[in-house]
């Protein structure tokens, strides 16, 4: 009743959404209400209406009905064809979405917070079917989908094309987007801004930003007044290899170390609701772990973080592309050779096109009707193309002899 409240919903409202007669629900009038909710928001996304549709089916009645599940609920207002030609995405369970609360409390419990990147909607659905608590759209596109050397280069426009594929995608994880180098660091306005495209125009739930300089923290204050999740990321920080002088590992000394640490609690004090570790010692991790009150997330951070994550080319092995074996780092564990299976099947098809293999007529599914090929043969010879009423001939006898 709380969010109702805060969203000037009244019990009046409420009692208007009963039809007389029954207790069934105007499931079109509930949809408008959680419509019209969203936009006292001021922002829209699925997570936020099907949260407000289900506290509107409960407020009336504490069971929601049958007749008035959150699908039928979102089939009431969407506009996805449910039957296409090639299938099209599904319309998908809108309670699915891992939500901050959700991740606070594998974490209270101590169960291992699980992350990967993602870049593309094919990785998103991947991500998604494994069950993927975060999937991060991480500016390691710049590398491993962009085949720059470092993270630098990626523009935001790029990054926001990755996000939105992903988000087409990836329906259960929490969503977060990397916020790339150039467009947060000249101001805390500029921070902000960037935050919101990467929500607005990215369709992402929180954003990840590097870096523990005091102009950092105060963006990551900034971001989370405004509403955004945000997650910080220290130790190696990818952006600022041009000051670290290179990709290397951190917290290797005393100051180092206690560094990572005050950076991390820095985090966690302006809102901060995970933080990234990236290749520092395992003792070093398990004592920045130890002083949070919020989870880590390690990389190459050893195993007493709360999570972990890892950059979606480099657990898969994607090693056969000379670019990817290149920037494997040491600590990733390879799950899979994806990388061979790739180029088996792409030496594969080489040869079979060449050969004359493929496609055989298993994979020349349009068919013509014998006597329609003799029509059409007839309308070539007419029009004086003697070869190409040949052709088809024998196209049809090929076809006909190598069918199965
Ligand atoms: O961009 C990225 O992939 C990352 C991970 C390494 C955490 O920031």
């Amino acid at each position: 009743m709380q969010v109702l409240k805060s969203l000037n919903i009244t019990n009046s409202h409420l009692s208007s959404l009963v039809l007389a007669g029954g207790k069934k629900y105007n499931l079109r009038i509930l949809a408008r209400f959680a419509f019209r909710a969203c936009r006292t928001c001021s922002e829209f996304n699925m997570t936020v209406f099907s949260s407000i549709s289900k506290t509107l089916c409960n407020s009336i009645n504490r069971k929601q009905p049958k007749s008035c599940s959150m699908l039928t609920l979102l089939k009431c207002m969407s506009n996805v064809p449910e039957n296409s030609v090639y299938g099209g995405p599904k319309p998908q369970n809108p309670n699915q979405r891992v939500t901050l609360t959700q991740l606070r409390q594998k974490y209270k419990k101590g169960e291992p917070i699980t992350m990967v990147t993602a870049y593309d909607y094919p990785s998103g659905v991947h991500l998604d079917q494994a069950g993927i608590d975060i999937c991060l759209v991480g500016d390691s596109a710049s590398m491993v989908v962009h085949g720059h050397d470092t993270t630098l280069p990626i523009s935001l426009d790029e990054m926001l094309v990755h996000c939105r594929a992903v988000a087409r995608g990836a329906k259960s994880p929490l969503l977060a987007g990397d916020l790339p180098f150039g467009s947060y660091e000249s101001s805390t306005r500029q921070a902000v801004e960037t935050a919101v495209r990467v929500l607005k125009e990215g369709g992402m739930d929180a954003i990840k930003l590097e870096g523990g300089a005091p102009s950092r923290i105060t963006a990551a204050k900034a971001i989370v007044e405004a509403g955004i999740a945000v997650m910080g990321h220290v130790g190696l920080t990818p952006q600022a290899i041009s000051v670290l002088g290179g990709f290397r590992p951190q917290g290797k000394s005393v100051d180092s170390a206690v560094k990572v640490v005050e950076t991390s609690i820095a985090l966690q004090e302006v809102g901060c609701f995970a933080v990234v570790l990236e290749c520092i010692p395992a003792p070093v991790a398990a004592a920045v772990t130890s002083a949070l009150k919020i989870p880590t997330i390690g990389i190459g951070a050893g195993p007493f973080c709360s999570g972990q994550v890892l950059v979606y080319h480099d657990l898969l092995g994607m090693l056969q592309h000379p670019h990817h074996a290149k920037v494997t780092p040491k600590f990733c564990k390879q799950y899979a050779r994806v990388g061979d299976v790739i180029n088996k099947a792409l030496l594969e098809y080489k040869q079979e096109v060449t050969t004359g293999v493929f496609p055989s007529s298993t994979h020349s599914p349009y068919k013509i009707a014998t006597s329609d090929v003799d029509g059409f043969m007839h309308e070539l010879q007419k029009m004086g193309l003697q070869d190409a009423a040949s052709a088809a001939a024998n196209a049809a006898e090929k076809m006909e002899a190598t069918k199965l």
